[in-house]
């Protein structure tokens, strides 16, 4: 048994987070120690999406959220942009039909109109041809942003108050949350993010509430599966207690 299998037979079965999501930071710093160039980085970087995704799907994680592109990547300079927007068209073409075949469910997240048409459809016709998938669920974030989000949200909720077929004042935390782009899925248990940095960058603001969060120096294109399956086991020791004291929890109140 390889240092792998050891680490994910150690695994308490029982205690697997339903939804992980992940800040895949690091391809640019990547790409810059190997003397590369920054594109190189991200398509360094989709070979750890393939390699993670397999691995969520294989540990039996319902859904894997990935933070592909924020609203605010849309300021990197435009060469980025359209390269990072090739490369996910490109990737999502490559990568269907083994997503199809692992039985994942593709979903996307964000304001995908902005998104150019060439890599959109491609994205749409992936999201489509496996909507019919029962296994686990890979939410892909692209012109992503919490504060769009919920600005969105607002926005719908204000436009029914104001067609009178709501009242402002019965507005709940769940109408807010079923006006999210995440509607009808679990909150994320765990958000991992690569890269060094210990911020959460505008990503699942109001999903992550109650997350346990994971940072590792690991840049993106580095982050292995041992790397993951360390991030899991770090997660099943910790104690969550959802505003509860740790007595509570234990007698199971
Ligand atoms: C952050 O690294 C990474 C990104 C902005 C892009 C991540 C996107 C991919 C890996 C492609 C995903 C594709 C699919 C289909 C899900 P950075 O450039 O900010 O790194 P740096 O902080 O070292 O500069």
């Amino acid at each position: 048994m390889d240092q792998l299998e050891k680490k994910i037979s150690s695994l308490d079965k029982s205690r697997m987070p339903v939804h992980v999501a992940m800040i895949m930071d690091g391809n640019g710093r990547w790409a810059k120690q190997q003397g590369f160039a920054r594109s190189d980085g991200h398509t360094e970087g989709i070979s750890t999406v393939h390699r993670v995704t397999k691995m969520s799907s294989d540990l039996g994680i319902k859904y894997l959220t990935l933070y592909a592109f924020s609203t605010e990547n849309w300021n990197r300079p435009s060469d980025e942009v359209a390269t990072l927007m090739y490369l996910i068209g490109w990737a999502i073409e490559r990568e269907l039909p083994e997503l199809l075949s692992n039985n994942v469910r593709i979903h996307l997240l964000g304001d995908i109109e902005r998104i150019p048409e060439e890599p959109r459809q491609k994205l749409f016709y992936a999201r489509d041809s496996s909507a019919h998938c029962t296994g686990m669920q890979l939410n892909i974030c692209l012109s992503y942003s919490s504060r769009w989000e919920i600005t969105d949200a607002a926005r719908k909720l204000a436009k029914l108050a104001a067609e009178g077929k709501i009242e402002p004042d019965s507005i709940t935390e769940e109408m807010v949350a079923d006006n999210l782009t995440t509607t009808g899925m679990p909150d994320p248990d765990l958000l991992i993010r690569t890269g060094g940095e210990e911020r959460v960058s505008n990503y699942l603001l109001w999903q992550i509430a109650y997350s346990e969060l994971y940072f590792t120096p690991v840049l993106w294109p580095d982050f292995s599966n041992e790397e993951y399956v360390d991030a899991i086991i770090d997660f099943q020791n910790r104690e969550r207690r959802f505003g509860k004291t740790s007595e509570q929890v234990q007698n199971n109140e």
